[in-house]
């Protein structure tokens, strides 16, 4: 356990931020450079824990992996027919997203693939990615009556064919869009609402044949043709705007405040936070295709229902900490997906805020502010419960109110944003540091 110590000279993020590779579209460029015959150059790849988890991952499915540095790496994929039976069981740390992904991959292996991650990731939800597969013709089984890793897969390509999805989820449509890799003829997925569209791009930058559309009744439709996937030389990894959140929340709720992000990924499903902060009056400019200006003003607060909550299902935790700045009440519905995260970050996030002396209520999908958060005497003890962006949201909202703070279980911080604690410093110019062992 490690424990974020802020001193209480915080100020709001100010300056200049370059967030750090996108986890979603790193996860993918990934996996894609395995699927893909050929050698690709993903240039720009996060080094968050839960990307280095698929990087082992691929490696032991059978691609080569070499470090050109920190973050280009060079890989020489097999094909979806020439990924391999891994040695040992695929660990995929605290990674969700890996989970989900790697058990559509897991079809195309001859052989057997055993999936598990650590206590966080074994009591998150798998049916929803188990259950589909399986329609398809997978043979995949998990623990818990096939809700919980470790899951099995045994070597079994699925048919094609049509899966509707009850729960709008870019993980699961991904994962079985990978495993459509190996079909014998063509997948269509369709999901409630759009979903982040990170494997369908990269699917087609592979030079496979990918139709979208939206239809009549507002769902979202996507149809992969299976075909061999050709690397296109080189992916580029743009910057996270989940990672980038915390600091734009905190820098448009305090008047005053101006910080500039550069190197955005601000493609569709990504930005739901953006336009909430704009609704609450914050002053957000997009200069470009991948830069946002904040200016900081004083917010007043929102509704946000559950038509928004897939562009912004990440970001919450980070728009609690703007609603918290905020004047009057926020209220948040259709969430009860926060509930199955990396906590349960429906009451985490009451929690946080709790801690920094706000008004909050839950309910079964979403949570209500009801009076703000304000800088108390002393040092605050807030924990993250296990959630890197809990303990992230604490930080930046510490930072914002001036108020000395200890974040418990910051460790967790690593698996999205190892640098965080280095921007923290800088924008916030705060006196801060990680203290191991408590
Ligand atoms: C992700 C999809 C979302 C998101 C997660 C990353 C992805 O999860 O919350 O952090 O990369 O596909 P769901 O698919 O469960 O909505």
């Amino acid at each position: 356990m490690a424990e974020l110590v802020i001193s209480s000279r915080g100020r709001a993020p100010e300056g200049v931020l370059i967030p750090p590779p996108d986890k979603s579209i790193s996860h993918r460029a990934l996996l894609g450079a395995l699927l893909a015959l050929g050698t690709t150059t993903v240039v720009g790849c996060s080094r968050a824990l839960d990307v280095e988890a698929t990087r082992r991952a691929i490696a032991a499915l059978g691609a080569a992996v070499r470090v050109v540095d920190g973050t280009t790496l060079e890989i020489r994929g097999v094909g979806p027919t020439g990924v391999v039976e891994p040695d040992e069981v695929i660990d995929v740390g605290n990674s969700g997203t890996l989970a989900r992904l790697v058990l559509g991959v897991a079809t195309l292996v001859p052989g057997m693939v055993v999936v598990t991650g650590d206590a966080s990731v074994r009591r998150r939800p798998m049916d929803r990615v188990v259950l589909p597969l399986r329609a398809l013709g997978a043979t995949i089984r998990a623990r818990w009556g096939d809700r919980r890793l470790p899951a099995v897969v045994v070597g079994s390509r699925i048919r094609g064919g049509v899966q509707t999805l009850p729960v709008p989820s870019a993980q699961v449509k991904s994962a079985l869009l990978l495993a459509g890799l190996g079909a014998s003829e063509p997948l269509t997925v369709v999901e409630p609402v759009p979903t982040r569209p990170h494997t369908e791009e990269l699917l087609e930058t592979l030079g496979l044949r990918v139709e979208r559309a939206t239809l009549p009744e507002g769902q979202h439709m996507v149809r992969l043709t299976p075909g061999t996937p050709r690397t296109p030389g080189t992916v580029r990894v743009l910057g996270d705007p989940s990672a980038a959140a915390f600091f734009v929340a905190a820098a448009a709720a305090t008047p005053g405040a101006r910080l500039e992000v550069r190197g955005l990924y601000l493609g569709p499903t990504r930005t739901g936070f953006v336009e909430v902060l704009r609704r609450m009056g914050g002053e957000i400019e997009l200069l470009g295709h991948e830069t946002l200006v904040v200016r900081g003003s004083s917010l007043r607060g929102t509704t946000v229902g559950a038509s928004e909550v897939p562009s912004l299902i990440d970001e919450v935790p980070a728009l609690a900490v703007a609603f918290a700045l905020a004047r009057g009440e926020s209220r948040l519905s259709g969430a009860e997906e926060l509930r199955v995260k990396e906590s349960d970050r429906i009451e985490t996030t009451a929690a946080m805020l709790r801690a920094f002396g706000a008004t909050v209520t839950t309910t079964h999908d979403g949570l209500t502010v009801h009076s703000g958060a304000g800088r108390s005497r002393g040092t605050l003890t807030v924990d993250s419960g296990a959630d890197h962006r809990i303990a992230m949201s604490a930080a930046v909202l510490a930072c914002a109110l001036g108020q000395a703070a200890r974040v418990q279980g910051a460790e967790w911080i690593a698996t999205s944003y190892p640098g965080f604690l280095d921007d923290l410093v800088r924008l916030c110019a705060v006196e801060a540091e990680m203290v191991e062992g408590r």
